[in-house]
């Protein structure tokens, strides 16, 4: 993939992250799932200086998409240039680090930040991962069964030809919120007595001739996919971690705003923002994307934002 030629991801509720994260000159934000910039954009446009974190590497592809931005210090670049001429325009620098937001403390601290005004997580996976065949995370794809977004660890066919019958309908269940989690799994353990399960394709066909007929809205796979991929990055855990690690980096006042796309993180990011003896909620009930907006970009529809500041020390 490069960033030329990929569909480039469009960046969901920009206006409401910027609303609760107030960028301004001389605020760090970390944008702990980079992606393609598009969020990060939006915030140094606003004048914030940005770190941004990906666990992908090939994230770092997209850092060239933010034009002339360097890590150079905000009040160096604000310096009028010495022919007279007009001041440049003030926005913010930016900094990247490869990494997990669950680490954010450790990834902060590399950058020479200890702590920040803002953090944002706008969760799960970008459009050019969901697209590319070759990652192997959506069953509309053919390509090898991976799911990885950090490219080390067991991928999604280890777990899927390797983990016990009881472990896989377990986690289809958990992960997937799946009805049909126990015939499902039965159905992987018997194909891949036949022949490992090593595509997409081929296990979205597993996981359909187990299920029972008749019509529905959605694709059978997609809660098995859903629930393979949550577990093979470890998601939910990170996401716990990442709040937590996000609570202690943000001063005072500080602002966390996360997006996420599905019940299970939303019931975490909304359970951390009532209990967190360091945070205040912002948000009653999550927001979501207006029509105009889930009209032009089909991902917004799942969308829900919530937002946090931290307390007083
Ligand atoms: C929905 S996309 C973010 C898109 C981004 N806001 C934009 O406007 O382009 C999610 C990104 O977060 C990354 N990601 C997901 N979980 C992560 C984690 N635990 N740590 C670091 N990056 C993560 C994924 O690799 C992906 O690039």
């Amino acid at each position: 993939m490069t960033a030329a030629t990929e569909r480039a991801h469009e960046p969901v509720m920009v206006a409401a992250c910027l609303r609760y994260l107030r960028p301004r000159p001389g605020a760090w934000i970390i944008d702990g799932t980079f992606g393609a910039g598009g969020h990060t954009r939006a915030l140094l446009d606003a004048g914030a200086d940005v770190l941004g974190i990906d666990q992908d590497p090939q994230a770092l592809s997209y850092t060239g998409t933010l034009d002339d931005r360097t890590s150079a210090p905000i009040a160096s670049r604000a310096t009028p240039p010495a022919d007279g001429g007009a001041p440049p325009v003030l926005r913010g620098s930016f900094r990247f680090a490869a990494g997990n937001f669950r680490d954010m403390e450790r990834l902060a601290t590399g950058a020479g930040l200890s702590s920040v005004a803002g953090v944002l997580l706008d969760l799960g996976v970008s459009s050019m991962q969901l697209d590319e065949g070759e990652r192997g995370f959506a069953f509309r794809h053919d390509g090898p069964l991976d799911m990885r977004m950090d490219p080390s660890g067991p991928s999604a066919a280890d777990v899927v030809n390797e983990a016990p019958m009881e472990e896989l309908a377990a986690l289809l269940w958990r992960y997937g919120e799946e009805r049909h989690s126990r015939r499902i799994a039965r159905r992987i353990v018997e194909a891949r007595e036949q022949a490992p399960i090593r595509t997409t394709a081929r296990l979205a066909e597993v996981v359909a001739s187990a299920y029972p007929g008749g019509p529905r809205r959605t694709h059978p796979a997609r809660r098995t996919f859903q629930a393979l991929r949550i577990h093979v990055n470890d998601e939910l855990g990170a996401l716990q971690e990442g709040l937590e690690a996000a609570a202690r980096l943000l001063e005072p006042g500080g602002r966390l705003v996360v997006i996420s796309y599905h019940s299970l993180e939303d019931r975490i990011v909304k359970r951390f923002l009532a209990d967190s003896p360091r945070m205040l909620p912002l948000t009653k009930k999550p927001l979501e994307a207006d029509e105009a907006e889930v009209r032009a970009n089909p991902r917004a529809r799942a969308a829900k934002l919530r937002a946090g500041e931290r307390s007083p020390a």
